[in-house]
């Protein structure tokens, strides 16, 4: 049998983890749940999404009964983590920004910290800056504008450098201090990781936690005796989105090179009798 992981995040962020995964797991079935209707996350109270991310995994895991919930969401995650963690029996795995590394590889003890607004002012982002960046200057930009240009690069629609050099303009200007590590502390970043490095010096690099989310989910499946070995089996991966629009059909395009069988209404998920479940958007998956 192969395991069942289920990925949460707002938007396609969390196709970033997915490709960590793919790397390290090879075939197991997934589900990806993201909430295009409060997109995006980065601009929300923290009471609102803590909530909000309860109510809508809480139903979906009884009904889909995965054997991992991971949150590839680094706004959600701590906020969300210690009450999903009280509600689920399954292991619930979150991110947080990678400052620990990134400190560690920085030459010129400045990082920056490229994330959503509601991240960046995270009293946590201050405990980790505390705990493992102490000698470090860490600077911060917050944008929801980067999450929303990923959001649409992954639809079709290219970023230009040049909005990208608008946003990463406090760093590039070359007046003051500029970081030489990048923490990547959205999830959607990393899907844009090659434009970025195309508008920094070559000295800058650049750090995620993906890779490191990947691994702990392949602990917990070993530990639990869930690690497939059946490579020659396919999973099976659906994607729900929690609100129609009018641009519900361009939702499909990021999904359908990620192997993705069809991206379903969430609340259809919920309400479907399982012999008759709808499947809206289906579309052949594209041989790889
Ligand atoms: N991908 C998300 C993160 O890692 C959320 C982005 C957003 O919706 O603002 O923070």
């Amino acid at each position: 049998m192969l395991p069942h992981i289920l990925v949460f995040d707002s938007g396609v962020g969390g196709l970033s983890v997915v490709n960590e995964l793919d790397q390290l797991l090879g075939h197991y079935h997934l589900t990806y749940l993201f909430d295009n209707a409060c997109f995006p996350y980065g601009e929300l109270a923290e009471d609102f999404l803590r909530k909000r991310v309860v109510e809508l995994l809480i139903p979906l895991c009884k009904r889909i009964l995965p054997d991992i919930v991971v949150i590839a969401c680094n706004t959600a995650s701590t906020i969300a983590l210690p009450d999903l963690r009280s509600y689920l029996s399954v292991p619930v795995v979150g991110v947080v920004p990678a400052i620990k590394p990134a400190a560690m590889y920085s030459k010129n003890h400045v990082i920056g910290l490229l994330a959503t607004p509601a991240t960046v002012h995270r009293p946590y982002i201050q405990k980790l800056i505390e705990q493992f960046a102490k000698e470090t200057q860490v600077l911060r930009i917050g944008s929801s504008k980067l999450v929303k240009l990923v959001e649409r690069k992954l639809s079709g629609i290219p970023i230009l450098n040049e909005q990208l050099q608008q946003i990463m303009s406090p760093w590039l200007n070359g007046q003051g201090l500029s970081p030489d590590v990048i923490v990547l502390g959205c999830t959607h970043f990393p899907l844009i990781k090659q434009q970025l490095v195309s508008v920094f010096p070559d000295n800058v690099q650049f750090i995620d936690s993906g890779a490191a989310i990947a691994r702990r989910v392949g602990q917990l499946l070993k530990t639990a005796h869930l690690l497939a070995d059946e490579v020659e089996l396919e999973g099976e991966r659906l994607a729900y989105f929690t609100e129609e629009g009018v641009h519900s059909q361009l939702l499909w395009t990021p999904f359908k090179d990620y192997r993705f069988k069809a991206i379903r209404l969430y609340s259809d998920c919920l309400c479907a009798r399982l012999q008759d479940e709808p499947s809206i958007y289906v579309v052949e998956t594209p041989a790889h």
